[in-house]
């Protein structure tokens, strides 16, 4: 088994005799769907099949026997309900999207293994599952009501965070941009033309650079009678990379952190399962997450990704995924999780570019190594990261209903759903501390001048429940 010595002499010498795995956690945009503009966007069958292969992918990486990445002890047909935690917000295109992935995670049995697909009753009849033995993989829908809802959606209902999002339109970055591509996009106005609140050229420019960016790119892959068709490839990937700035520009800013809020309750999100692998010594294997584009990019600039390449200013492709794994490099393959998990376990991520980048490891925050020791990254987390409903409450100035419950001195039970809640539930005791928190926030958000519903913002799937963000769809 591992010593402490050996971790350093590893690294140094970059060369694992044996890797092991004990856990990861997933986070998976949709795949391809159809517009957003209207808010009822929805997964199409490419963008399902798209989630599919990428949960196949993950399959292959993580479960799959003779995987050099295998999680140990992981089951490899059956899934296991204590082994994997999916979570989605209650979006029908984002449970879809998770559904997706965890249907090429866990194919139908009979594909894998027909004996175990089949059960043999006393009376000698053979029953299998329908559609060959599908698997029910358990996904826990978070409505936006709970407090879990943050750690994918921080940025709902933030208005700290809606505020810094929309100045992005004060910049000198942003109105440059607006100016000089002011005929490009009015160019534009033939292709989207049939959209009811386009009504002029004069309405297309890049303050609506997403907007316009996806209504063209969807027509072109769905619409046979648009005349969006006729966009070339190299005006659809101008639209892109003005459409990338434009949505990185309302993600992140260094010196405005409200704008990443989202990334930083991600992060925390991630810590909670990463670490529920390792006080469960590896009994939870696998946490999957479906969300957002504007979390990946919230993500890319608070991990300095962006630093490392500017690839990463770009959106991420559909059914893009980043994963965190938790590993320990051994002189020979580990058999059981490690005894002292902060000598032995390392941090590492990985970002998958749609379905057809491979799976890529990049260093976090700044630290140019291609893993973390577990210590450091919990570190390094915490100084970044969101890690209760309460501290959120209080950086957002929400005025969400659970949001309450941390401005009064009485804390209420947290349900627990065994996923994140825990989480939550451990902060809630600090009440008043988080109260005063919560109240400063308040009033930082009373101060600020409250814009109205901005273009270029570009939440991803809004669902229709989010009745006061209207305006920012
Ligand atoms: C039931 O399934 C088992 C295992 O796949 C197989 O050996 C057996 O022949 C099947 N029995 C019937 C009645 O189909
Ligand atoms: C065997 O038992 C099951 C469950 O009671 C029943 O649905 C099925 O019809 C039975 N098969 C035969 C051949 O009796
Ligand atoms: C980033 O934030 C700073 C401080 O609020 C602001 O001055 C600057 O214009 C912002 N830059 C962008 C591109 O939004
Ligand atoms: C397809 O394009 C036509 C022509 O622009 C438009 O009238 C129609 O609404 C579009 N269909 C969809 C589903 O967007
Ligand atoms: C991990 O979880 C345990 C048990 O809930 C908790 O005591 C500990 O503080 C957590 N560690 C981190 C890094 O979140
Ligand atoms: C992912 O692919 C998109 C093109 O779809 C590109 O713009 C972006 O820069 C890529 N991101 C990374 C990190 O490679
Ligand atoms: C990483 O980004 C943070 C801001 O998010 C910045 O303060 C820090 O200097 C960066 N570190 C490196 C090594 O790039």
């Amino acid at each position: 088994m591992l010593t402490t010595l050996t971790v350093p002499l590893v690294g140094l010498l970059g060369t694992a005799a044996a890797e092991t795995i004990y856990g990861a956690v997933v986070f998976t945009r949709h795949g391809d769907r159809t517009t957003k503009h209207y808010g009822a966007q929805a997964l199409t069958s490419l963008g399902a099949t798209q989630n599919f292969q990428v949960g196949g992918d993950y399959r292959a990486r993580y479960i799959t026997a003779g995987s050099p990445k295998r999680i140990l002890g992981i089951s490899e047909f059956n899934y296991v309900s204590s082994q994997v935690y999916a979570t989605a917000p209650d979006q029908g295109i984002l449970l879809n999207t998770a559904t997706a992935f965890l249907q090429g995670l866990y194919p139908p049995l009979q594909g894998l293994d027909p004996a175990i697909a089949s059960q043999t009753l006393n009376n000698g009849t053979n029953s299998t599952s329908p559609l060959n033995g599908y698997q029910y993989v358990a996904l826990q829908g978070v409505n936006n009501n709970s407090p879990d809802t943050i750690w994918i959606k921080g940025d709902d209902s933030c208005p700290a965070y809606a505020e810094a999002a929309a100045s992005f339109d004060d910049s000198a970055e942003f109105k440059t941009r607006l100016a000089e591509t002011k005929s490009f996009y009015e160019g534009f106005y033939p292709d989207v033309q049939s959209v009811f609140d386009y009504k002029s050229p004069s309405d297309l420019s890049y303050a609506k650079a997403y907007d316009i960016f996806d209504l063209i790119n969807v027509a072109r892959i769905h619409n046979a009678t648009s005349p969006a068709r006729d966009v070339t490839d190299e005006q659809l990937f101008q639209l892109r990379t003005l459409a990338d700035s434009a949505e990185f520009g309302s993600n992140y800013n260094r010196s405005q952190p409200a704008r990443s809020i989202h990334a930083e309750t991600f992060l925390g999100g991630v810590l909670a399962q990463l670490n529920k692998t390792v006080t469960s010594a590896g009994k939870l294997k696998l946490s999957v997450m479906a969300g957002s584009y504007d979390t990946f990019q919230a993500f890319f600039g608070l991990a300095n990704l962006t630093n490392v390449n500017p690839d990463f200013f770009g959106l991420p492709a559909y059914a893009s995924t980043m994963a965190f794994e938790l590993f320990s490099d051994d002189d020979e393959a580990a058999t059981a999780f490690p005894a002292d998990p902060d000598a032995a376990l390392r941090v590492r991520f990985l970002f998958k570019n749609g379905t057809e980048g491979a799976m890529s490891s990049f260093p976090l925050f700044g630290s140019g190594a291609d893993s973390l020791a577990w210590p450091d990254f919990v570190g390094q987390t915490k100084t970044r990261a969101i890690t209760s409903a309460a501290a959120w409450c209080g950086a957002c100035g929400s005025k969400v209903d659970f949001c309450a419950a941390y401005n009064v001195a009485e804390p209420t039970s947290s349900d627990d759903k065994g996923g994140m809640s825990n989480a939550v539930a451990g902060v809630i005791g600090a009440v008043v501390t988080l109260g005063v928190v919560g109240l400063a926030g308040g009033v930082l958000f009373l101060l600020r001048r409250r814009r109205g519903g901005s273009a270029g913002k570009g939440f991803e799937e809004k669902g229709s429940l989010h009745g006061s963000d209207k305006g920012l769809v």
